[in-house]
């Protein structure tokens, strides 16, 4: 049986795609920096390769008997947000052209939930030029000769609880009126579905669902799903914006953070508008049960109640 090689299958989305697979006794190869975190993450089925994308001498050798390629790599941390242009850009187009003449067939791509230029004009260019490398890597795969589908992720439900401290969900700029997310586990199911199928191909999917909803919502039912009173504080994102700039000498990562803030804040209503039908689309053509923001509060519960220490 070839392996599935998923680049960034250790990551949020990643890993659930890796245990999705394996769940349908798929063989599945992982490149990754650290194999100590990945021997932790997954089982010893999973063939660990260890290296870094933008090495070729890994790349081709995680290559190697493949027939499926998966891309979830993401640059966007304090860490490795200078190299982004060589990670998410350079490295996934020299790995596609390695991947082609390897004999790859099928790619599925773990892209932005959509790119709008108006929209992304109203955030930073710093925020805007992650966007841009997506759709630049969205343009080659449309181009290829492979048989691809992208598909579209929003912010991971899990946002909604890194916002709550002290039962506090405390939010720059408060949000929108209502924003899309998809529960990393829902990500991982319908990624490994569609590798696995051949009849996607072309298509770009947007992964969202089961609903969009406000932050002061959420906030709302966690507190009913959990038994606590979550408070919603909208807080100010103008501090945010001058630290940003303050420390830019020493990092550019909250640089790309604020404008990740303003895009979250000015999220295009009609995008959120489509949530039920591009979630009543996955239902239709995957087989899943989407993770609510209830069956998710549950998971979060103890680390809840562990932030009020
Ligand atoms: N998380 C979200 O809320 C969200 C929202 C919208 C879209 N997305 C998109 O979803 C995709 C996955 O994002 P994520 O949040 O799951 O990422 P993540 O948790 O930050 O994980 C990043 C992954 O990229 C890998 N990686 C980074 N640099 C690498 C390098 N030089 N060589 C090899 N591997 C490298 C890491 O592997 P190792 O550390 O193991 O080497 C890790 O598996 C991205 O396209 C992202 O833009 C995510």
């Amino acid at each position: 049986m070839k392996p599935v090689l998923i680049l960034g299958g250790t990551g949020h989305y990643g890993h659930h795609i890796v245990s999705s697979l394996r769940k349908r006794h798929k063989a599945v190869r992982v490149l990754t920096r650290n194999p100590d975190n990945a021997k932790k993450l997954f089982d010893d089925q999973v063939d660990i390769i260890v290296g870094d994308i933008t090495d070729t001498e890994s790349t081709k050798k995680a290559l190697t008997g493949v027939d499926t390629l998966i891309i979830s790599v993401s640059a966007f941390s304090l860490k490795l947000i200078r190299r982004l242009h060589e990670i998410e850009y350079d490295s996934v187009l020299r790995v596609l052209q390695e991947a082609q003449l390897a004999g790859v067939e099928r790619v599925i791509y773990i892209s932005v939930y959509d790119i709008r230029k108006e929209a992304l004009e109203q955030t930073n260019k710093y925020f805007a030029s992650i966007a841009l490398i997506k759709q630049a890597v969205e343009d080659y795969l449309a181009k290829s000769d492979f048989n691809w589908t992208i598909l579209g992720a929003p912010p991971a439900m899990d946002m909604f609880f890194a916002f709550i401290r002290k039962d506090k969900m405390m939010v720059p700029g408060g949000g929108p009126p209502a924003l899309p997310s998809v529960a990393t586990a829902d990500v991982g199911e319908i990624a490994a579905q569609a590798a696995l199928r051949d009849d996607l191909n072309g298509q770009r999917i947007r992964l969202a669902g089961p609903e969009a909803l406000s932050f002061p919502d959420a906030a709302r039912r966690i507190g009913e799903a959990t038994n606590r009173e979550i408070k919603f504080r909208k807080i100010p994102v103008l501090p945010i914006k001058i630290i940003s700039i303050l420390v830019w000498p020493f990092t550019p990562y909250l640089r790309y953070l604020a404008g990740s803030i303003k895009m979250l804040n000015m999220f295009p209503a009609d995008l959120a508008a489509d949530v039920p039908k591009d979630h009543q689309y996955l239902q239709n053509n995957f087989d899943y049960q989407s993770v609510t923001l209830e069956m998710a509060a549950e998971k979060w519960r103890t680390v809840l109640e562990n932030s009020t220490h």
